[in-house]
């Protein structure tokens, strides 16, 4: 019996050799994948509850694929692995660690000169990472959390709200949200902004 997966709009699609990586095996549908998900996600938060971490520390390759295996460690196997196949959005596969690099050089810059504000720092720093798409699949969520993690380590602020919704379910806010991401692709970070404060 394998995985029957289906997709909400913007979603990437997992492949067939990536669904070989599910870790427990009583998964088999898409509501139950999303409820395993988010348990391994609120571990991840919870890790990160009351902890500090330097800008060399945060714009690294370690670091961001840490945070995508605390977030998807226990459920997918290929957690905190650079994916190895190309999808429908993101970079060539031969250039992830090369793109993440370059982003991490420049966020990290970013920060320690306050280039942009808080939440254009946070913003930009997401889009870029989820356009890249490290990882087979969980990058958007990822994206999030890492923008959650930016604002709050190094500017104090509260995390993002983004929508007050999971985002995983084809809804009004989903809808919102790919939209605002699409216009980000063209230059237009506002819907972002707002969206993630919305
Ligand atoms: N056109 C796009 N440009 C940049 N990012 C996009 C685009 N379309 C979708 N995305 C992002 O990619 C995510 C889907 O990738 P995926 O790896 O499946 O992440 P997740 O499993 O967390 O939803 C979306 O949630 C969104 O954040
Ligand atoms: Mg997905």
């Amino acid at each position: 019996m394998g995985l029957e997966l289906h997709y909400a709009d913007g979603q990437t699609p997992i492949d067939e050799d990536e669904k070989l990586g599910l870790l427990i095996s009583t998964i088999s549908t898409k509501s139950e994948l999303d409820e395993f998900e988010q348990l391994n996600i609120e571990g991840a938060i919870q890790w990160l509850k009351g902890k500090k971490f330097k800008g060399s520390e945060v714009f690294s390759e370690s670091f961001v694929c840490m945070i995508h295996r605390r977030m998807y460690g226990s459920v997918w196997s290929w957690a905190s692995k650079f994916r190895s196949t190309n999808k429908n959005i993101g970079v060539d596969k031969f250039q992830v660690s090369q793109s993440l690099r370059m982003l991490c050089n420049d966020a990290h810059y970013w920060v320690e000169h306050e280039v942009y504000s808080p939440e254009e720092i946070a913003i930009r720093f997401k889009h870029r990472l989820v356009s890249i798409h490290c990882f087979p699949n969980g990058n958007g969520r990822h994206s999030r959390l890492m923008a959650d993690v930016i604002i709050e380590n190094f500017f104090g602020q509260m995390h993002f709200s983004w929508g007050s919704q999971n985002l995983i379910s084809q809804d009004d806010a989903r809808r919102a949200y790919i939209d605002a991401v699409r216009k980000a692709d063209r230059g237009n970070l506002s819907p972002l902004f707002q969206f993630s404060r919305s």
